[in-house]
């Protein structure tokens, strides 16, 4: 164990925070992690991570919410952290449409409680995830510098009152926070309203898999074990940066991945062609060379090793997944 290397870990149950918290400990640190444990998505698959995560000496979780500033200030006066890492959020860039309220009170609101607790109790570093949903309407490669003000999802529209609270407590109380924009994660034990955790089971269960629009879109899909190790790595001192973490590579379109996955489980998918979805963006690419250059980050796990690594998992807990939920 690292002394004094104390980290506040939110969202500690779902599927990027169970990575990294995994990377964490393996560094030495000790995790506190939290988790609200909602019902967004099947939360089976949340107590399968923390299961896992409560067997690994230095994790300890408590249920809790970062939208309860009280509750938050309890844990922080009662524990030293050296760090926040906020993973914590409503995630789904459709869904936001259903229930936007939401979406503002954990991703802005609980943001804001974070940051506050910090300036109150002098922890020095966050580091907040946000998403490649804000470059909507940009030019690819996306990159750090361009101009994100025209976000088309209630979930990005949150993300970005994120960020920009983020720059106004690093500038009033010189909190160190490294904003990191993470592209389409994908691994074993993801989010069931994904795409890819839902095109493995659906082609494997042999029903009909729903797309939005005409399945020519694509996104820079990022391998989860490379995100965690971003995410350890933007621990470090940096004032204030925002930071892609994306495979910045051309993955393919929703057709192609498709096809790798056919050829991987050996069996035909059966398409279902939706209309296309107003809060998606078309495509996405990461511009990576801040990563590279702030954190000698770069991906390691391209998309034809990913998807295999996603299907074998699948296969392996095909029984376990057969009755996880995975929505439309
Ligand atoms: C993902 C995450 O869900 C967000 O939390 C994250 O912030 C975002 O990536 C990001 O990059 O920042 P998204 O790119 O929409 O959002 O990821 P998927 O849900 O995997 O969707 C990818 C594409 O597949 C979209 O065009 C979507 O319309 C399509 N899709 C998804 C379908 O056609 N059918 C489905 O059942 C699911």
């Amino acid at each position: 164990m690292i002394e004094n290397k104390k980290i506040l870990l939110t969202g500690a149950a779902g599927f990027i925070a169970s990575f990294t918290a995994q990377k964490l400990l393996a560094d030495g640190y000790e995790v506190t992690g939290i988790d609200n444990m909602n019902d967004y998505y099947d939360v089976r698959l949340k107590k399968y991570r923390l299961k896992k995560l409560r067997a690994i000496p230095g994790f300890s979780f408590i249920k809790t919410d970062i939208e309860k500033l009280p509750v938050l200030e309890k844990l922080f006066s009662k524990n030293k952290f050296t760090a926040v890492i906020n993973l914590a959020a409503r995630a789904g860039v459709r869904a936001s449409m259903n229930n936007p309220r939401i979406y503002l009170s954990t991703n802005t609101l609980g943001t804001l409680n974070i940051l506050e607790c910090m300036k109150k109790y002098q922890v020095q570093k966050l580091v907040l995830a946000s998403s490649s949903s804000l470059y909507a309407g940009q030019s690819m490669p996306f990159h750090e510098e361009q101009p994100v003000n025209s976000p088309i999802s209630p979930y990005a529209a949150t993300k970005k009152a994120a960020e920009m609270l983020c720059r106004a407590w690093h500038f009033l109380y010189r909190i160190d926070i490294s904003i990191l924009r993470f592209f389409t994660v994908y691994g074993p034990a993801g989010r069931p309203d994904m795409s890819i955790f839902r095109f493995i089971k659906w082609i494997d269960e042999e029903k009909p898999i729903n797309i939005y629009g005409d399945g020519t879109q694509s996104r820079d899909f990022t391998w989860v074990e490379d995100v965690a190790d971003g995410v350890c790595r933007a621990l470090k001192p940096l004032g204030c940066e925002i930071i892609n973490i994306g495979g910045g590579r051309e993955a393919g379109s929703l057709l192609e991945i498709i096809a790798k996955i056919e050829k991987i489980l050996g069996k035909k998918a059966r398409l279902n062609f939706l209309p296309c979805h107003a809060a998606d963006v078309k495509e996405t690419l990461a511009d990576i060379r801040k990563a590279k250059n702030l954190l000698g980050w770069e991906p390691v796990t391209g998309i034809d090793t990913g998807l295999f690594k996603c299907a074998d998992w699948y296969l392996k807990n095909k029984a376990w997944c057969k009755n996880i939920a995975t929505g439309e």
